[in-house]
């Protein structure tokens, strides 16, 4: 061995550590799985992001009510729900209101391989939960293991907030509609490295998930966290300003407006767990709530 090369560092070792900071750099730019045992040169056929047209910067509105008026202003969801031109492929496929069903618009979106996302994911994660209650939680984007099993919500975030709803009396596996709920979130397929969705995924989505409130016709919608309450709430404050501040929002298709109550993430909650007693505060509410409306004439 040379001196140079003894100072460079060669042989099984040496290329074994390079390979392992080259793999640690991967996985701090988010590539953190291989997806498929077969590399697939993705780039050469991907629809490039830029062909999705961005979403209008949603508007500011006033700080909403502390309990659902029947009499207050629905927010438009104007911003956020514009359809966006899809990209081109999709045109053959079905639009969002050629869906008559839950299952019409999961299979809509599992055949949108022309969708950078849909095609890096390895399920398409729609709903969960009792398809008849009219109580819809929407988070964020599935994770690592909601691309796996193809379902929302089933990693630990998602075990909290079984235990959550568990604590006001709900659980998505019930068979009673008013003692189940519905999960969903804004993006339906993992962003890589569990980025944050760009405006133009959302907005991709966005026809599709309210299409899918259209059937289900929500009686109120829980949003956790701060992406899918900026999105449907078209408020761009933060989830700690926004938090358990009900606010009516208009859906495309349903003739009332619909009482919708932000929520902090519990994946959030998990990183900060002094904050459940605001969590807390938000459960009572939707409970009281729900406890209203079912004595209600
Ligand atoms: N976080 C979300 O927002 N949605 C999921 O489905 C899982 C984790």
């Amino acid at each position: 061995m040379s001196a140079a090369s003894a100072r460079q560092g060669s042989g099984p070792a040496h290329e074994r550590e390079a390979l392992l900071r080259w793999l640690r750099w991967q996985a701090e730019m988010g590539a953190d799985e291989a997806l498929a045992p077969v590399p697939v040169n993705r780039l050469k056929t991907a629809t490039p992001q830029t062909a999705i047209p961005q979403a209008a910067t949603p508007r500011r509105q006033p700080a909403p009510p502390l309990r659902p008026a029947a009499s207050a202003p629905a927010a438009s969801l104007a911003p956020a729900a514009a359809p966006p031109a899809p990209p081109a492929p999709a045109a053959d496929g079905p639009s969002p209101q050629d869906c008559h069903s839950l299952h019409d618009i999961h299979a809509a979106l599992d055949a949108m391989h022309h969708f950078p996302l849909r095609r890096m994911a390895r399920h398409t994660v729609f709903t969960d939960g009792n398809a008849q209650s009219r109580i819809l939680l929407v988070g964020e984007a599935p994770g690592r293991d909601e691309d796996l099993h193809g379902k929302p919500f089933v990693g630990r975030a998602g075990q909290l907030l079984d235990r959550m709803l568990a604590a006001i009396g709900l659980d998505r596996a019930a068979e009673d509609p008013d003692r189940a709920v519905l999960i969903t979130n804004v993006l339906f397929w993992r962003p890589p490295g569990n980025r944050k969705p760009t405006d133009a995924e959302l907005s991709f989505c966005a026809p599709w998930l309210m299409r899918a409130m259209e059937l289900v016709r929500p009686r109120v919608i829980v949003c956790l966290g701060g992406t899918p309450t900026q999105r449907l709430t078209a408020n761009p404050a933060g989830i700690l300003r926004q938090r358990g501040k009900w606010t009516n929002i208009s859906v495309p298709g349903l003739a009332e407006p619909v009482p919708l109550l932000p929520m902090l993430h519990p994946a959030y909650l998990l990183r900060q767990p002094a904050q459940k007693r605001l969590a807390w505060r938000d459960l009572l509410a939707l409970r009281l709530f729900l406890d209203e409306q079912a004595t209600a004439p």
